[in-house]
């Protein structure tokens, strides 16, 4: 009994953030986590047979291919996984009657705005990372029902190759720092993500759609890897500098604040960026 729910792409930042987090947990929920290897989403057939052999009450879509600069030339590659695959996985959910949880990303839109991002406010990504990840948010818009399509920034965790981790391996290197300054977003921790979904599927809310999912904030990359260097008192962070511009084949919006007012509504706790920063370096011990 209890809430059976299926996490693919488990060997990715935010799948073993739930897996460590949440896999064991004793509320009655029982984790499925298949990575790319036990199931790639973007083959139709494993994956129908996967949802019809098991009865899954959420999939939590955590597998997507995350490489923004390798995407303006592995395209197709990326709509395989981005808009395809997660295509296939909108209609064997629609299909079992599962609940999809899909995570998207601020790079569907365009960064000309000039105050945070509505849900409703227009899409229009400018990179292929950007346009792939649209293409899913409406194949799952076009199929399904009930889903929640959470739109994430600047994921960061201990697992993988994120933004901390390449900030605190040149800290602990003692180097010079040269960091973009003429970005703005919302650094997110992928337990901070996590946590939302747990509480998604805990409370079984209904009031499906799309939701903005990062905390309250915003900064620059500069500004990130200055706050990471406070962390790290014999680093001196003046060795961190702002650049205006770095050699990018991807264009990247240059404001992608997201508004998180109507995940808000739904009573999620939700504090600055900085507390979840803290909270990831004190507890994963990266320091
Ligand atoms: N990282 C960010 O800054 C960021 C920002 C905004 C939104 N997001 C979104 O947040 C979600 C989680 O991101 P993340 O950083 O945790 O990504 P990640 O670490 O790259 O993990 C994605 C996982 O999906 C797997 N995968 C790739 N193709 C697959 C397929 N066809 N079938 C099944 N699994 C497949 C990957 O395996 P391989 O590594 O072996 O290919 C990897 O284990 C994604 O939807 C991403 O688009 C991320």
């Amino acid at each position: 009994m209890g809430t059976n729910v299926l996490v693919t792409g488990s060997n990715g930042q935010l799948g073993l953030t739930i897996k460590e987090l949440y896999g064991l947990n004793d509320e009655g929920l029982n984790f499925t986590f298949f990575s790319k290897e036990e199931l790639d989403i973007s083959n139709n057939q494993e994956t129908t047979k996967i949802f019809t052999q098991n009865q899954f009450d959420y999939c939590i879509n955590c597998a997507a291919y995350t490489n923004v600069e390798q995407a303006e030339v592995d395209v197709d590659e990326a709509f395989k996984v981005n808009a395809e695959g997660v295509r296939v996985l909108a209609h064997a959910c629609q299909l079992a009657n599962v609940v999809l949880i899909h995570i998207s990303t601020d790079y569907v839109f365009d960064g000309e705005a000039l105050q945070p991002y509505l849900e409703s406010d227009v899409t229009k990504p400018i990179n292929q990372y950007g346009k792939s990840k649209l293409k899913g948010e409406h194949y799952i818009q076009e199929i399904m029902e009930r889903y929640f399509i959470l739109r994430t920034s600047w994921l960061y965790s201990q697992y993988g190759k994120n933004f901390l981790k390449t900030i605190i391996s040149r800290i602990d290197k003692k180097e010079s720092l040269k960091v973009v300054n003429s970005q703005t977003g919302t650094p997110t921790s992928s337990a901070f993500l996590a946590h939302i979904i747990f509480q998604i599927i805990k409370t079984g809310v209904n009031r499906y759609g799309i939701y903005h999912a990062t905390p309250n904030g915003k900064t620059t990359w500069y500004g990130f890897a200055k706050e990471i260097a406070k962390h790290f008192k014999d680093y001196d962070s003046h060795k961190i500098q702002p650049v205006e511009e770095f050699t990018s084949l991807a264009p990247r919006p240059k404001y992608s604040v997201m508004s998180n007012s109507k995940a808000k509504k739904e009573r999620f706790v939700f504090e600055d960026w900085e507390h979840y920063l803290k909270e990831t370096i004190l507890r994963f011990e990266l320091r």
